[in-house]
């Protein structure tokens, strides 16, 4: 089964098997009767990386819709199905003025992966509307609700990418969202972008548009170049690491995590090293986000994971600094 048109660095790799279910009680009964001995779960296939053919099951959880379940004068509380595309929530969401998650907006993907990597973008995460994850426990069949306090939630992770990894089937998330005015201004790209205006005359439906102008001017969109949004994670320094790179480069961006923790943008380190733009064969650096790798033409998983590899290597070789995957490599 080719996979190349489920995953959006739009790799040729294959699966053994490839299994679509529309409703939870197919699920259900298939996981009762058999069980992969080795299992995939996609969703839309845009932060990960096939490196070779998938000797497994791929199992595709398609169910869709949002529903409200509760609401009262200041929240509502919202059911989405994990087939459901991420940005389709955001679109329902912002159309109805329920505040929240509109800086996470054209994030590409489905609302069950949401919680694996714990979304996040212009200053907000999924954990900070998440009340709870819904789904089947693989290892003994249960269906499940795992309150948001139990996931173990931090930037880029959660415990779906650590003790319940390819463990858990997410089948629907609930998020809480408000239905007074509380916009999130505070990311620099953001602030830039409104300079000048008037809090009071920017509304939701403005950061929405606001947020997919800034991420269309920077990110390749997948259907015109293959990728997976950021290939590593930001990492976090120590202050003295922090302070000795402040003595080298004056202009070097930070933020900070605690006291003694700064978090620096890996797409600065990769374009300090020369590798921004960089192109080999049919794997490159995008010209506009350091932090993407982008799939030109028929590249293989292997090659952009060398490329990636190598990238690694130039920021190590110049920084120190070890970087470490966003992508899930398969
Ligand atoms: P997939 O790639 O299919 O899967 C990702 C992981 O989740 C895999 O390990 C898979 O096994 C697991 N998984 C998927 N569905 C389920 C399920 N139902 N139950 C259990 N496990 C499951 N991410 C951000 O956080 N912020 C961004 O700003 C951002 N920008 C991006 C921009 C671009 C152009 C692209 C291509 C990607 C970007 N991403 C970003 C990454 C990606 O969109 C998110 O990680 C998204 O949540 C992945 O969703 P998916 O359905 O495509 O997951
Ligand atoms: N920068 C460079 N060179 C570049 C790009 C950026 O030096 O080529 C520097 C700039 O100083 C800029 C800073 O990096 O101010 C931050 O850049 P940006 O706002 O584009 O964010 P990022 O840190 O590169 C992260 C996420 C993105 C998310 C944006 C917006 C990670 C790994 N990536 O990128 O998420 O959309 O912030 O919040 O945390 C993804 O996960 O796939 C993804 C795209």
């Amino acid at each position: 089964f080719s996979l190349k048109k489920y995953n959006t660095f739009g790799v040729d790799s294959t699966a053994k098997e490839f299994i679509e279910f529309d409703n939870e009680e197919e699920l259900l009964d298939y996981f009762r009767n058999n069980f992969p001995e080795k299992h995939l779960i996609l969703g839309g296939g845009s932060n990960l990386l096939f490196t070779g053919d998938f000797d497994g099951t791929v199992i595709h959880y398609n169910k869709k819709g949002i529903e409200v379940i509760s609401e009262n004068d200041y929240e509502v509380l919202i059911r989405a199905s994990a087939g459901e595309s991420w940005d389709a929530l955001v679109e329902f969401s912002v159309h109805n003025r329920w505040y929240g998650i509109e800086n996470l907006s054209l994030i590409p993907g489905t609302v069950g992966a949401a919680p694996i990597q714990n979304i996040g973008a212009y200053g907000v995460e999924l954990k900070d509307c998440l009340t709870e994850v819904e789904g089947l426990n693989l290892s003994d069949m249960q269906k499940e609700i795992l309150p948001a306090d139990k996931c173990n939630f931090e930037y880029r992770s959660s415990i779906f990418k650590e003790k319940l990894k390819n463990k858990f089937l997410i089948s629907a998330i609930v998020i809480k969202l408000s239905k007074s005015k509380k916009l999130n201004l505070d990311y620099r790209a953001l602030k830039e972008y409104f300079h000048g205006k008037n809090i009071d005359d920017i509304d939701i439906e403005d950061v929405r548009n606001g947020v997919i102008a800034i991420r269309k001017s920077k990110l390749p969109d997948p259907s015109e170049l293959g990728n997976a949004g950021s290939f590593f994670k930001n990492p976090a320094v120590n202050i003295n690491r922090l302070d000795s790179l402040q003595s080298l480069y004056k202009d070097i961006p930070y933020h900070k995590i605690d006291e003694k923790t700064y978090k620096i943008p890996a797409a600065w380190l990769i374009e300090k090293s020369g590798m921004k733009g960089k192109r080999m064969g049919n794997v490159g650096v995008h010209k506009s986000q350091a932090l993407v790798i982008v799939n030109y033409g028929n590249a293989s998983g292997k090659e952009i994971l060398e490329f990636a590899e190598m990238v690694r290597r130039a920021v190590y070789e110049n920084f120190g600094i070890e970087l470490e995957y966003e992508v899930n490599i398969i």
